[in-house]
């Protein structure tokens, strides 16, 4: 492990209590992160929530107070064209590990990780390939799926911090299991994930702490007790059960 906790120091906090109003303290969870911080138990973290619950706004701050660029990239990587922080990334700091601490302080090019952000992986793919400490493989030749495990297999080979905002996008079950696979060794090894997914089947990464968000803030959730797996349970048991109400009946005499 290398990242403890994540927190706003009291003397960053807005003192004005106006500024509470605004965005991105509006959102529960970033409202209670800012009250009481957040603590890694485990190497790997999940967060789970629903559309715009904030589990964007929380991975993105964390990659910029460890020193990820928010756009996706690893770290130690010097940005041509480096974006501001995001308001959440400008007040969030980690308290780190003793291994922690020595791999940050320590010279820019160690300074293990990666942030993986879905939406903009694909052209930033482009961009580094080939670069030392990058993939050589052309993922332009390859498929969506195959582009990603390829950069995720070379880029995860270390302990570092790995941040991920829904990697699952562009895989397959399978594709997806053999993620489970390397996020699980990356825990073993040292490494510390901490990953926004609405996969049922990622968060079940053994050892994985489950963080929930919502209107509710910020709770522990066990695997089995998450809204998302309650729902899938359900959809995939008896899918009329819901597509009923969404497209009205689905039994084709009926219509
Ligand atoms: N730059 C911004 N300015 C103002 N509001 C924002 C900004 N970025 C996001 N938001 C809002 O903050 C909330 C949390 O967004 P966020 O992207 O963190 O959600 P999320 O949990 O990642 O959702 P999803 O599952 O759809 O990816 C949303 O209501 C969103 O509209
Ligand atoms: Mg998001």
């Amino acid at each position: 492990m290398l990242v403890s906790r994540a927190y706003i120091p009291d003397g960053l906090l807005p003192a004005d209590d106006r500024q509470r109003w605004r965005w991105p303290f509006t959102v529960p969870a970033v409202a209670e992160l800012a009250d009481r911080g957040l603590e890694f138990d485990q190497p790997v973290t999940f967060l789970v929530g629903e559309n715009g619950s904030g589990k964007s706004t929380v991975v993105e701050a964390l990659a910029e107070a460890y020193g990820l660029d928010a756009q996706g990239g690893r770290a130690g990587r010097k940005y041509g064209n480096a974006r501001p922080k995001t308001p959440l990334g400008e007040l969030l700091r980690l308290e780190t590990t003793v291994e922690g601490a020595r791999m940050r302080g320590g010279a820019r090019l160690k300074r293990k990780g990666y942030f993986l952000r879905a939406e903009t992986a694909f052209g930033f793919m482009e961009q580094v390939r080939g670069l030392p400490g990058y993939w050589q493989e052309d993922t332009s030749r390859m498929s969506h799926g195959e582009g990603f495990l390829t950069v995720l297999q070379s880029m995860f080979g270390e302990p570092g911090f790995y941040v991920m905002d829904e990697p699952e996008a562009a895989l397959s079950f399978d594709s997806c299991l053999r993620l489970v696979a390397l996020v699980y060794e990356l825990g073993r090894s040292g490494a510390q994930v901490v990953c926004a997914t609405h996969s049922p089947l990622l968060a079940a990464t053994p050892g994985a702490d489950i963080i929930e968000v919502g209107d509710h803030g910020i709770r522990r959730t066990a695997w089995d007790k998450l809204a998302l797996v309650d729902r899938w349970r359900r959809y995939l048991n008896a899918p009329d059960s819901y597509l009923r109400h969404i497209v009205g009946s689905t039994d084709p005499s009926q219509t």
